[in-house]
């Protein structure tokens, strides 16, 4: 057995991985990473030196593949998260059918494939949803372990593969071998398995406009924020303009592209390659401005989150004695321009005075994002919902990936009495980003009100898990007023309310 790796060789490795695989191991990991270095070290007969500069080389032959079997995380299903094969069957075929219509071709790729069942997946789903055996329709999938591209090739998958597949598609496209389910020929005739790693250049894979759509899912999530830019930019590149990005439920976009629009339909969300032509069929863009809906004066007494926040006993001022939220604190967004004196007097309810210093901001900040939400909050605060609204869509349509902006809209969508698209407004806000308590603990509170108190206690239970690690200056920005233990246990008394125990 060679010599074991000492810290330094493990720190190297776990470097190397994520420069040539894209996966990010944090410290608590670094123990699993020594152990499957030493098995390298091993099998290779080689000491730590000389492998790790073999590894950081491009010509380590075979050894990524090894790595890939030690370090992938191939976890997958059949229809995995259900609802995205619906809008790619009722959105996606049926946009690009129209668009593709003279060449009768449609292109997908599922990067990161695992053993098979996504890609499977998107053909059988694309090819009911074409319903024209004339089209050419085909998949392509790529994966970096080879031991699962080997089980791809095979097809045959368990019961518990095909959990989420309905009795009617597995009728239709498998037959039973032993006890396991052999895919027929006709869902294997179009998919097509290639060993390809999604964290380096390859100009044939990533062949401008090459797709219809790519999914990507369950994978940028393992990976570096760096290797994940540089991945989705592939996919953008390599994308037909208006062609679409499906990734898994965990994974957003924000931060880390702008080259898409997001889109909310079958209760999933997605992306589409920015340059579209929009399509009416999927236009359920959030940063579309609507037509001014009247926005309903504010009316204390009512039983809207705004006009909660306004009667709450516990008020901004209770913040500025707040250990957890001194003056200054630092806490606040990163903007060019200085956002705190204009959070001073916020915490201070001076609204009115922090709206001025924000218009008053030079006109080269004027556009900034984080002073356009301030700007929204300040108007929402203010009870000037019209403008906050407006101010938000502005904002929207210059970051439609802003979470703080869906959120403020989600406030103004429901004091207008539109409590449907507040609901959506605060859903995207809460997929885009999943630490953000506050669109949860409004969800928990909309749905209350609306009598369904199943969807009450599970938004609020989550927004009670989040609100206890919030960030203090998102308390202070949007939480209306209350501090932290203010919306704790409000959080509380409406779980009881629905059933729930905190
Ligand atoms: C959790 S699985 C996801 C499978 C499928 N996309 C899904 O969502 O059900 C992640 C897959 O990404 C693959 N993967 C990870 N890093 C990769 C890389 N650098 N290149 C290619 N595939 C990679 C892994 O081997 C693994 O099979």
């Amino acid at each position: 057995m060679i010599a074991s790796p000492g810290a330094e060789a493990v720190d190297r490795f776990r470097g190397i991985v994520a420069r040539r695989l894209g996966l990010q191991f944090d410290d608590a990991k670094l123990a699993f990473l020594g152990e499957v270095l030493q098995r390298r070290l091993d099998q290779r007969h080689r000491a730590p030196d000389a492998y790790l500069w073999s590894l950081d080389s491009e010509s380590f032959a075979g050894e990524i593949a090894a790595l890939a079997k030690e370090l992938t995380v191939n976890e997958t299903y059949f229809f995995r998260n259900g609802e995205q094969f619906r809008a790619l069957a009722e959105i996606v075929v049926p946009e690009r059918m129209r668009v593709q219509a003279a060449s009768k071709v449609l292109r997908f790729l599922s990067a990161g494939c695992a053993s098979g069942e996504e890609a499977y997946s998107i053909a059988i789903t694309a090819r009911e949803a074409v319903g024209d055996a004339t089209w050419d329709v085909s998949v392509r999938a790529v994966d970096l372990n080879p031991a699962m591209l080997e089980k791809a090739i095979r097809a045959r998958y368990s019961e518990w593969a095909l959990r989420e597949t309905s009795p009617e598609l597995r009728r239709k496209w498998f037959h039973g071998v032993g006890r396991e389910a052999l895919l027929d020929e006709a869902g294997r005739i179009a998919v097509t398995f290639e060993e390809k790693n999604l964290a380096a250049e390859d100009s044939e894979l990533w062949r401008p406009s090459r797709y219809d759509a790519v999914f990507c899912r369950n994978v940028t999530m393992y990976f570096t924020p760096e290797q994940a830019r540089a991945l989705v930019a592939r996919i953008a590149r390599a994308l037909v303009p208006g062609g679409y990005l499906f990734l898994g439920h965990a994974e957003t976009l924000r931060g880390v592209s702008d080259a898409f629009h997001l889109r909310h339909t079958h209760d999933t969300f997605y992306y589409q390659r920015i340059d579209c032509v929009d399509s009416p069929a999927a236009s359920r863009r959030h940063a579309t401005p609507r037509p001014a809906d009247p926005i309903v004066p504010l009316a204390l007494g009512s039983d809207s989150w705004v006009a909660t926040i306004r009667e709450a006993s516990e008020r901004v001022a209770a913040l500025i004695h707040s250990p957890a939220a001194p003056a200054g604190s630092g806490a606040a967004p990163a903007a060019k321009w200085d956002l705190l004196p204009a959070l001073d007097l916020l915490r201070q309810e001076r609204f009115g005075d922090a709206l001025d210093l924000v218009r008053g901001a030079p006109p080269e900040f004027g556009r900034d994002p984080d002073l356009l939400l301030l700007e929204a909050i300040l108007h929402a605060h203010a009870g000037r919902l019209g403008a906050a609204e407006d101010t938000c869509r502005l904002l929207l349509a210059r970051d439609e990936m802003n979470a703080g902006a869906h959120y403020v809209l989600a406030l103004c969508r429901e004091s207008a009495g539109d409590r449907a698209a507040a609901a959506d407004h605060d859903r995207v806000a809460a997929y885009l980003d999943t630490g953000f308590a506050m669109p949860r603990l409004h969800l928990g509170l909309l749905a209350r009100r609306a009598g369904d108190r199943d969807a009450g206690r599970r938004e609020l239970t989550q927004a009670l898990l989040l609100l206890k690690r919030e960030d203090t200056s998102r308390i202070l920005i949007f939480g209306g007023g209350f501090s932290r233990e203010g919306l704790i246990a409000l959080c509380e008394a409406e779980l009881r309310i629905c059933g729930g125990s905190p």
